[in-house]
């Protein structure tokens, strides 16, 4: 009788593992496993795509979506026939957050990024500087940096002001390539702009070299709920995730920021919020080498980490942790290929 209690009782606690980002993963392996992917127990790769990556698909995927017209003005709830896959079986909750950005008119005008904008940048981030970016937000990217030094070229995914640049450059950076959806004219030594199906078209086509860092700072919450006139995808972050990774050196880094909170939310169409069912699939097929958040650092043991987490959803999309993630080499589930 006595065995059998503390039998149990070790089963429970040695089932949850604290010191994994996602100790609870096996809870959703059914509904993960229907989405093509494998939850892989004992493994640097918690989650991973099921079948192996195709790179050229999922790059080509962004050249299509380019295609498709403009949807303005937004819809203003995700379609009836997506609900399954935005909510992940009502796992993600959806609340009302509807913003229309401008008027949906022509985005082609070019927006220059002049040498002088890069090298304020540039300066201030030499200084430390937490008054750039998201604020004190950011002193996340100075630690992620410091623990992995740079070592030649470097992508920035998602830009409205060309902070992550300046700290890119002020890191020794052999270059910058920035992929944004604005027509962006860069003029600073060693630093390129391109858009995204351009870009997406130039790496499937192996003529854009493979980055050692890319970086995306609270980017990729917004895609696919059309917010930006982008044509809706349950998975558009996914994909563009996927896709990012398939154009950084296997072994290479991505440092990835986005907003997290203890539960899963579609801010319907401002921006998700990832909690512990729909993070795993951001995440998956990555290392995750370290989290950055208000000063604290998890690394190796996430035990923590979920607690320093809002509660809500609501009210919040500055909690942005910034993640360094490993790419591995391509997989067939949980074994590399
Ligand atoms: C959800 O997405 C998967 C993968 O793309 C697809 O096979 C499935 O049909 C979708 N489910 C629904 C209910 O739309």
């Amino acid at each position: 009788m006595w065995t059998c209690w503390i039998a149990a009782v070790w089963l429970l606690i040695s089932t949850v593992d604290g010191s994994k980002l996602f100790p609870n993963l096996a809870e959703n392996a059914a509904l993960y496993q229907s989405l093509g992917y494998e939850v892989c127990p004992d493994s640097a790769v918690e989650l991973a795509l099921g079948r192996r990556d195709e790179c050229k698909q999922l790059l080509d995927i962004i050249v299509q979506k380019s295609r498709l017209p403009k949807v303005w003005p937004p819809p203003t709830a995700p379609p009836e026939a997506l609900a399954f896959n935005y909510t992940l079986g009502s796992r993600v909750r959806v609340f009302d957050w509807y913003i229309v950005d401008g008027k949906g008119e022509d985005t082609s005008a070019a927006v220059e990024f002049p040498v002088s904008l890069v090298e304020a940048y540039l300066e201030r981030a030499k200084g430390r500087s937490t008054e750039i970016g998201y604020g004190v937000q950011i002193s996340s990217v100075y630690a992620a940096l410091d623990a992995h030094p740079l070592t030649g070229a470097c992508a920035v995914h998602g830009t409205q002001e060309p902070w992550v640049e300046g700290i890119l450059f002020a890191r020794n950076a052999k270059s910058v390539l920035t992929v944004e959806y604005k027509n962006l004219k860069c003029t600073f030594p060693d630093h390129r702009c391109m858009m995204p199906p351009v870009w997406a078209q130039a790496v499937a086509d192996g003529k854009e070299q493979l980055v050692d860092l890319a970086v995306s700072y609270s980017s990729w919450e917004h895609d696919g709920l059309g917010r930006y006139g982008d044509p809706v995808d349950p998975f558009g972050d996914l994909i563009t995730t996927s896709a990012v990774a398939c154009s950084i050196k296997p072994g290479g880094l991505l440092l990835l920021a986005v907003p997290v909170a203890k539960v899963d939310c579609i801010a319907w169409n401002a921006h998700r919020v990832y909690g512990p069912v729909r993070l795993p699939l951001l995440l998956a097929n990555f290392e995750v080498l370290g989290a950055y958040w208000a000063g604290q650092s998890f690394h190796g043991d996430f035990a923590g980490f979920w607690e320093a987490m809002p509660e809500r959803c609501e009210e919040q999309h500055v909690t942005q942790p910034l993640f360094v993630l490993r790419t591995t080499p391509h997989r067939h589930g949980c074994k590399a290929a």
